[in-house]
Protein backbone atom coordinates (compact mmCIF):
# COMPACT_ATOMS: atom_id res chain seq x y z
CA UNK A 1 0.00 0.00 0.00
CA UNK A 2 2.79 2.56 1.00
CA UNK A 3 4.51 1.83 -2.91
CA UNK A 4 1.50 2.07 -4.47
CA UNK A 5 0.87 5.76 -2.38
CA UNK A 6 4.45 7.16 -3.26
CA UNK A 7 3.81 5.49 -7.13
CA UNK A 8 0.65 7.74 -7.83
CA UNK A 9 2.40 10.60 -5.30
CA UNK A 10 5.31 10.40 -8.02
CA UNK A 11 3.37 10.50 -11.08
CA UNK A 12 1.17 13.43 -10.04
CA UNK A 13 4.33 15.50 -9.14
CA UNK A 14 5.78 14.33 -12.77
CA UNK A 15 2.42 15.33 -14.44
CA UNK A 16 2.78 18.33 -12.95
CA UNK A 17 5.87 19.29 -13.72
CA UNK A 18 5.86 17.43 -17.50
CA UNK A 19 3.14 19.96 -20.18
CA UNK A 20 -0.09 20.06 -18.43
CA UNK A 21 -1.96 19.64 -21.36
CA UNK A 22 -1.33 15.83 -21.98
CA UNK A 23 -3.18 15.39 -19.20
CA UNK A 24 -6.11 17.77 -19.54
CA UNK A 25 -9.44 16.02 -20.52
CA UNK A 26 -9.84 15.50 -24.34
CA UNK A 27 -12.92 17.93 -24.87
CA UNK A 28 -10.72 21.00 -24.04
CA UNK A 29 -9.58 23.47 -26.57
CA UNK A 30 -5.39 24.00 -26.40
CA UNK A 31 -4.64 27.44 -27.22
CA UNK A 32 -1.26 28.23 -29.64
CA UNK A 33 0.71 31.43 -28.78
CA UNK A 34 -1.34 32.67 -31.67
CA UNK A 35 -4.31 30.73 -31.71
CA UNK A 36 -3.41 29.32 -35.68
CA UNK A 37 -3.87 25.89 -34.59
CA UNK A 38 -7.27 24.23 -33.16
CA UNK A 39 -5.83 21.61 -31.32
CA UNK A 40 -7.46 18.81 -29.17
CA UNK A 41 -5.54 16.60 -26.30
CA UNK A 42 -5.84 13.12 -26.99
CA UNK A 43 -3.57 10.73 -24.65
CA UNK A 44 -0.33 11.15 -26.18
CA UNK A 45 -0.49 14.47 -28.09
CA UNK A 46 -3.18 16.14 -30.20
CA UNK A 47 -5.51 16.08 -32.56
CA UNK A 48 -5.22 19.25 -35.27
CA UNK A 49 -8.52 20.07 -36.68
CA UNK A 50 -9.81 22.39 -39.39
CA UNK A 51 -6.14 21.81 -41.51
CA UNK A 52 -6.38 19.68 -44.90
CA UNK A 53 -2.51 19.27 -45.77
CA UNK A 54 -3.89 18.79 -49.46
CA UNK A 55 -4.40 22.35 -49.82
CA UNK A 56 -1.97 24.78 -49.85
CA UNK A 57 -0.83 25.69 -45.52
CA UNK A 58 0.35 29.19 -44.56
CA UNK A 59 3.75 29.77 -43.40
CA UNK A 60 2.50 31.09 -40.48
CA UNK A 61 0.43 27.63 -39.51
CA UNK A 62 3.52 26.01 -40.89
CA UNK A 63 5.59 27.67 -38.42
CA UNK A 64 3.28 26.58 -35.25
CA UNK A 65 2.94 22.97 -36.31
CA UNK A 66 6.61 22.78 -36.17
CA UNK A 67 6.09 24.46 -32.67
CA UNK A 68 3.32 22.19 -31.46
CA UNK A 69 5.51 18.64 -32.68
CA UNK A 70 7.92 19.80 -29.85
CA UNK A 71 5.88 20.79 -27.39
CA UNK A 72 3.24 18.08 -27.79
CA UNK A 73 5.19 14.67 -29.74
CA UNK A 74 1.99 13.60 -31.54
CA UNK A 75 0.32 15.14 -33.86
CA UNK A 76 -3.06 13.50 -35.47
CA UNK A 77 -4.42 14.80 -38.59
CA UNK A 78 -7.77 12.92 -39.27
CA UNK A 79 -9.56 12.71 -42.49
CA UNK A 80 -6.60 13.26 -45.29
CA UNK A 81 -7.59 11.00 -47.42
CA UNK A 82 -6.80 12.92 -50.82
CA UNK A 83 -3.27 13.09 -49.80
CA UNK A 84 -0.82 12.33 -52.14
CA UNK A 85 2.65 10.63 -52.04
CA UNK A 86 4.31 13.53 -52.95
CA UNK A 87 2.67 15.99 -50.87
CA UNK A 88 3.17 13.82 -47.93
CA UNK A 89 6.67 14.14 -48.89
CA UNK A 90 6.36 17.94 -48.99
CA UNK A 91 4.85 18.10 -45.85
CA UNK A 92 7.83 16.12 -44.16
CA UNK A 93 9.89 18.63 -45.46
CA UNK A 94 8.46 21.43 -43.92
CA UNK A 95 10.19 19.33 -40.58
CA UNK A 96 14.01 19.21 -42.41
CA UNK A 97 15.82 16.45 -44.90
CA UNK A 98 14.23 14.05 -45.74
CA UNK A 99 15.79 10.26 -44.77
CA UNK A 100 15.01 7.84 -47.62
CA UNK A 101 14.24 4.57 -46.79
CA UNK A 102 17.06 1.47 -47.17
CA UNK A 103 15.02 0.10 -50.18
CA UNK A 104 12.15 0.69 -51.65
CA UNK A 105 9.05 -1.55 -52.35
CA UNK A 106 7.81 -2.23 -55.89
CA UNK A 107 4.49 -0.50 -55.10
CA UNK A 108 5.93 2.59 -53.44
CA UNK A 109 4.82 5.84 -54.93
CA UNK A 110 7.82 8.07 -54.53
CA UNK A 111 10.92 6.67 -53.21
CA UNK A 112 11.21 8.72 -49.84
CA UNK A 113 8.56 6.43 -48.54
CA UNK A 114 8.27 3.50 -47.10
CA UNK A 115 5.31 1.56 -47.62
CA UNK A 116 3.90 -0.94 -45.54
CA UNK A 117 0.87 -3.66 -45.89
CA UNK A 118 -0.09 -6.86 -44.30
CA UNK A 119 0.08 -7.97 -47.80
CA UNK A 120 3.77 -8.34 -49.42
CA UNK A 121 2.60 -7.32 -52.65
CA UNK A 122 1.55 -4.11 -51.46
CA UNK A 123 4.64 -3.45 -49.45
CA UNK A 124 6.48 -4.66 -46.76
CA UNK A 125 5.28 -7.08 -43.92
CA UNK A 126 6.78 -7.36 -40.51
CA UNK A 127 8.61 -4.24 -40.51
CA UNK A 128 9.40 -2.78 -36.67
CA UNK A 129 7.62 -5.46 -35.09
CA UNK A 130 9.99 -6.54 -32.83
CA UNK A 131 9.55 -4.52 -30.19
CA UNK A 132 9.43 -1.02 -28.73
CA UNK A 133 11.70 0.81 -31.24
CA UNK A 134 12.79 4.59 -31.80
CA UNK A 135 13.05 4.95 -35.84
CA UNK A 136 16.83 4.73 -36.94
CA UNK A 137 18.37 5.34 -33.66
CA UNK A 138 21.24 3.01 -34.70
CA UNK A 139 22.30 6.10 -37.04
CA UNK A 140 25.02 8.51 -35.52
CA UNK A 141 22.32 10.95 -35.86
CA UNK A 142 19.01 9.56 -35.40
CA UNK A 143 15.46 10.16 -37.33
CA UNK A 144 14.06 13.40 -36.21
CA UNK A 145 10.97 12.93 -37.11
CA UNK A 146 8.31 10.04 -38.53
CA UNK A 147 5.75 11.03 -40.84
CA UNK A 148 2.83 8.36 -40.95
CA UNK A 149 -0.33 8.35 -43.63
CA UNK A 150 -2.73 5.53 -43.30
CA UNK A 151 -3.53 5.01 -46.58
CA UNK A 152 -6.06 2.06 -45.98
CA UNK A 153 -6.58 0.80 -42.59
CA UNK A 154 -7.68 -2.50 -41.70
CA UNK A 155 -10.38 -3.58 -39.43
CA UNK A 156 -7.38 -4.40 -36.53
CA UNK A 157 -4.10 -3.05 -36.18
CA UNK A 158 -3.06 -0.15 -33.52
CA UNK A 159 0.31 1.24 -33.02
CA UNK A 160 1.54 1.85 -29.53
CA UNK A 161 2.90 5.12 -29.00
CA UNK A 162 4.84 5.56 -25.40
CA UNK A 163 6.51 9.23 -24.24
CA UNK A 164 10.13 8.43 -23.36
CA UNK A 165 9.98 10.94 -20.78
CA UNK A 166 7.28 9.92 -19.20
CA UNK A 167 8.81 6.39 -19.08
CA UNK A 168 12.07 7.61 -17.34
CA UNK A 169 9.80 9.47 -14.59
CA UNK A 170 7.81 6.81 -13.17
CA UNK A 171 10.87 4.22 -13.29
CA UNK A 172 11.77 3.79 -10.14
CA UNK A 173 15.26 5.85 -8.49
CA UNK A 174 17.38 2.92 -8.92
CA UNK A 175 16.47 2.04 -12.26
CA UNK A 176 16.57 4.99 -13.47
CA UNK A 177 20.33 5.59 -12.03
CA UNK A 178 20.98 2.01 -13.61
CA UNK A 179 19.99 3.61 -17.13
CA UNK A 180 21.51 6.80 -16.35
CA UNK A 181 25.31 4.89 -16.64
CA UNK A 182 24.39 2.88 -19.33
CA UNK A 183 25.73 2.78 -23.26
CA UNK A 184 25.29 0.95 -25.92
CA UNK A 185 27.31 0.38 -29.14
CA UNK A 186 26.35 -0.59 -32.51
CA UNK A 187 29.08 -1.64 -34.85
CA UNK A 188 32.59 -0.11 -33.56
CA UNK A 189 32.01 3.66 -33.52
CA UNK A 190 28.74 3.96 -32.56
CA UNK A 191 28.06 4.40 -29.07
CA UNK A 192 24.69 6.19 -27.55
CA UNK A 193 24.59 7.19 -24.09
CA UNK A 194 20.73 4.92 -23.54
CA UNK A 195 19.45 8.43 -21.44
CA UNK A 196 19.95 11.63 -22.75
CA UNK A 197 18.29 14.89 -22.84
CA UNK A 198 16.54 15.34 -26.30
CA UNK A 199 18.07 17.65 -28.25
CA UNK A 200 15.69 20.07 -28.82
CA UNK A 201 13.42 19.98 -25.69
CA UNK A 202 15.88 18.81 -23.30
CA UNK A 203 13.56 16.22 -21.52
CA UNK A 204 14.69 12.80 -20.68
CA UNK A 205 14.70 10.67 -23.20
CA UNK A 206 15.73 7.20 -24.53
CA UNK A 207 17.92 6.51 -27.57
CA UNK A 208 16.66 2.35 -28.24
CA UNK A 209 17.32 -0.01 -30.80
CA UNK A 210 17.03 -3.24 -29.65
CA UNK A 211 16.24 -4.89 -33.28
CA UNK A 212 20.30 -4.78 -33.14
CA UNK A 213 21.45 -6.59 -30.12
CA UNK A 214 23.44 -3.60 -29.00
CA UNK A 215 26.83 -4.24 -26.84
CA UNK A 216 25.82 -2.52 -23.44
CA UNK A 217 28.82 -0.40 -21.56
CA UNK A 218 28.35 1.33 -17.90
CA UNK A 219 29.96 4.31 -17.10
CA UNK A 220 31.37 4.77 -20.54
CA UNK A 221 34.68 6.46 -21.15
CA UNK A 222 35.47 6.63 -17.27
CA UNK A 223 38.23 4.39 -15.55
CA UNK A 224 34.95 2.06 -13.95
CA UNK A 225 34.14 1.41 -17.86
CA UNK A 226 32.96 -2.69 -18.25
CA UNK A 227 30.43 -4.03 -21.19
CA UNK A 228 28.02 -6.49 -21.47
CA UNK A 229 27.11 -6.40 -17.80
CA UNK A 230 23.71 -6.75 -18.62
CA UNK A 231 22.75 -8.37 -22.15
CA UNK A 232 20.59 -5.98 -24.71
CA UNK A 233 17.93 -8.36 -24.23
CA UNK A 234 17.62 -8.40 -20.71
CA UNK A 235 17.95 -4.37 -20.75
CA UNK A 236 15.09 -4.62 -23.81
CA UNK A 237 13.05 -6.92 -21.59
CA UNK A 238 13.46 -3.96 -18.41
CA UNK A 239 12.69 -1.50 -20.69
CA UNK A 240 9.31 -3.19 -22.02
CA UNK A 241 8.19 -4.10 -18.85
CA UNK A 242 8.62 0.05 -17.50
CA UNK A 243 6.98 1.11 -20.70
CA UNK A 244 3.95 -1.57 -20.19
CA UNK A 245 3.84 -1.67 -16.61
CA UNK A 246 0.66 -0.36 -14.54
CA UNK A 247 -2.12 -1.78 -17.10
CA UNK A 248 0.05 0.17 -20.04
CA UNK A 249 -0.73 3.45 -18.06
CA UNK A 250 1.58 5.36 -19.96
CA UNK A 251 0.72 4.04 -23.59
CA UNK A 252 -1.37 5.69 -26.56
CA UNK A 253 -2.90 3.00 -28.89
CA UNK A 254 -3.83 4.74 -32.06
CA UNK A 255 -6.81 3.04 -33.53
CA UNK A 256 -6.25 3.70 -37.10
CA UNK A 257 -8.85 5.48 -39.88
CA UNK A 258 -8.39 5.49 -43.58
CA UNK A 259 -6.75 9.39 -43.62
CA UNK A 260 -4.97 9.76 -40.34
CA UNK A 261 -2.02 11.58 -40.77
CA UNK A 262 0.64 11.76 -37.56
CA UNK A 263 3.28 13.16 -37.43
CA UNK A 264 5.51 12.19 -34.12
CA UNK A 265 8.79 13.58 -32.85
CA UNK A 266 10.79 10.38 -33.10
CA UNK A 267 13.41 11.15 -30.33
CA UNK A 268 10.58 11.57 -27.79
CA UNK A 269 8.84 8.60 -28.47
CA UNK A 270 9.01 5.13 -28.35
CA UNK A 271 6.10 3.29 -30.77
CA UNK A 272 5.58 -0.54 -31.68
CA UNK A 273 3.03 -1.77 -34.24
CA UNK A 274 0.57 -4.42 -32.45
CA UNK A 275 0.75 -8.03 -33.61
CA UNK A 276 -2.96 -7.68 -35.26
CA UNK A 277 -1.14 -5.16 -37.85
CA UNK A 278 0.23 -8.23 -39.38
CA UNK A 279 -3.03 -10.57 -39.83
CA UNK A 280 -3.93 -11.35 -43.24
CA UNK A 281 -6.47 -9.06 -45.23
CA UNK A 282 -8.62 -11.67 -45.41
CA UNK A 283 -8.93 -11.95 -41.95
CA UNK A 284 -8.89 -7.67 -41.20
CA UNK A 285 -8.60 -6.53 -44.83
CA UNK A 286 -6.07 -4.70 -46.49
CA UNK A 287 -3.77 -2.13 -44.52
CA UNK A 288 -1.32 0.07 -46.22
CA UNK A 289 0.57 2.51 -44.32
CA UNK A 290 2.90 5.40 -46.23
CA UNK A 291 5.78 6.47 -43.67
CA UNK A 292 8.10 9.45 -44.30
CA UNK A 293 11.10 9.94 -42.33
CA UNK A 294 13.48 13.41 -40.96
CA UNK A 295 17.27 13.43 -40.83
CA UNK A 296 18.27 13.83 -37.27
CA UNK A 297 20.44 16.50 -36.86
CA UNK A 298 22.61 15.55 -33.63
CA UNK A 299 24.24 12.94 -32.21
CA UNK A 300 23.06 12.22 -28.75
CA UNK A 301 25.14 13.14 -25.90
CA UNK A 302 24.83 13.44 -22.18
CA UNK A 303 25.97 17.08 -22.08
CA UNK A 304 24.86 18.90 -25.38
CA UNK A 305 23.08 21.93 -24.97
CA UNK A 306 19.27 22.33 -25.41
CA UNK A 307 18.37 24.46 -28.79
CA UNK A 308 14.56 25.15 -27.91
CA UNK A 309 14.05 24.57 -24.05
CA UNK A 310 10.17 24.42 -23.20
C1 LIG B 1 -9.05 18.43 -48.86
O1 LIG B 1 -8.69 19.13 -50.04
C2 LIG B 1 -8.84 18.34 -51.21
C3 LIG B 1 -8.24 19.16 -52.36
O2 LIG B 1 -8.81 20.43 -52.42
C4 LIG B 1 -10.31 17.97 -51.39
O3 LIG B 1 -10.46 17.17 -52.56
C5 LIG B 1 -10.79 17.22 -50.16
O4 LIG B 1 -12.18 16.96 -50.26
C6 LIG B 1 -10.50 18.00 -48.89
N1 LIG B 1 -10.80 17.14 -47.76
C7 LIG B 1 -11.53 17.53 -46.71
C8 LIG B 1 -11.70 16.51 -45.63
O5 LIG B 1 -12.01 18.63 -46.61
C1 LIG C 1 -13.74 13.62 -40.71
O1 LIG C 1 -14.79 13.18 -41.55
C2 LIG C 1 -15.87 12.63 -40.87
C3 LIG C 1 -16.83 12.06 -41.88
O2 LIG C 1 -16.95 12.90 -43.00
C4 LIG C 1 -16.51 13.71 -39.99
O3 LIG C 1 -17.57 13.20 -39.25
C5 LIG C 1 -15.43 14.24 -39.03
O4 LIG C 1 -15.95 15.33 -38.28
C6 LIG C 1 -14.21 14.71 -39.77
N1 LIG C 1 -13.16 15.01 -38.80
C7 LIG C 1 -12.38 16.07 -38.90
C8 LIG C 1 -11.36 16.21 -37.83
O5 LIG C 1 -12.47 16.89 -39.80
Amino acid sequence: MELLTTCTFRFLICSALSDSSHWTQPQMNVQTSSGLLDLRPIKLGVEVRGINLSEPVSDEVIEEIRKAIHKHRLLLFRNQTELTASQHVEVAEWFGEIAEPISNHPTTPNRAILRLSNDWREGYRGVGTKGWHVDFSEKKKPNSFSLYHMVAAAQKGNTDFVPLNEVIESASDETRANWNRLWTRIGKNNVYPLLYPHPVTGLPTLCIHFDQQPETIYDYGTENEQTNLMGSAQLKKEIASEIEKDDRRLIYSHKWETGDFIITDNLALAHHPSKESQLEPAQIGLRVLHRVTVEGTSVPSKTRTVTNPL
